[in-house]
């Protein structure tokens, strides 16, 4: 395996097994809607592809969008063991222009990106989801930072509940929340967390 540059290629790499896990996060295992058999589900930075493989055991069409080749090899590695084919793409989420298919779902748990990209990052995200698209989020809040359960160690990689409300303003939101959680993710992802958890549908309309 060859391990480039990118810091999360070395991580990756780093580690024996599966950073954080096999299984998909709690958050989005429980919140994705039972949406019909071949829908489109594009699992944003899915890493070592914990989410994107169990979404094809469920029968979706899953993509990883990630920018770490090492991830993206093990999420295949994943697939075939458990029988399943989905697509990896290895594409910088803030820099590169992204492929122009949309999706029926679109998850992410724990991307992380500085704060200058943020917003920008998310709205080229939503404009992959097609209208009436569910979204559903897992990523750490700020207050993480003392906490040795996971995460960026820097404030700039965190997110805050207000960027969430007025990125989402326009959406049908179910749940936009700050809450705690008992993290239980592979090795890296373990103990109590402070976490932003969404759940929401993109509007039919268009906002400007
Ligand atoms: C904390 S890991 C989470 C992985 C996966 N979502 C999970 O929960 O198991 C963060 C992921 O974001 C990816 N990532 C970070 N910045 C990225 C960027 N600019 N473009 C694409 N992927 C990025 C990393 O490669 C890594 O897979």
């Amino acid at each position: 395996m060859q391990v480039n540059e990118n810091p999360w290629d070395q991580r990756f790499a780093s580690v024996q097994g599966f950073m954080y896990g096999k299984a998909p996060n709690a958050w989005i295992a429980s919140q994705l809607p039972h949406l019909l058999k071949g829908a489109s589900v594009l699992a944003v930075a899915d890493g070592e592809g914990r989410n994107s493989v169990w979404l094809a055991q469920q029968g979706y069409r899953a993509h990883n969008w990630d920018y770490s080749s090492v991830g993206l090899t093990k999420t295949q590695a994943l697939a075939q063991d458990a029988g399943v084919q989905l697509v990896t793409r290895q594409l910088d989420l803030i820099h590169d222009a992204l492929p122009e298919e949309t999706f029926d779902a679109l998850v992410a748990s724990f991307f992380h990106v500085p704060k200058s990209a943020q917003a920008l990052c998310w709205q080229r995200l939503f404009a992959r989801l097609k209208p009436g698209g569910i979204l559903v989020v897992q990523v750490f809040d700020e207050s993480q930072l003392p906490l040795t359960s996971g995460g960026p160690k820097s404030l700039d990689l965190l997110y805050n509940l207000s960027s969430w409300q007025s990125w989402l303003q326009h959406w049908q939101v179910e749940v936009c929340e700050l809450a705690q959680v008992k993290l239980d993710e592979g090795s890296h992802h373990q103990g109590l967390a402070q976490v932003i958890n969404i759940k929401a549908v993109k509007p039919i309309e268009e906002h400007p």
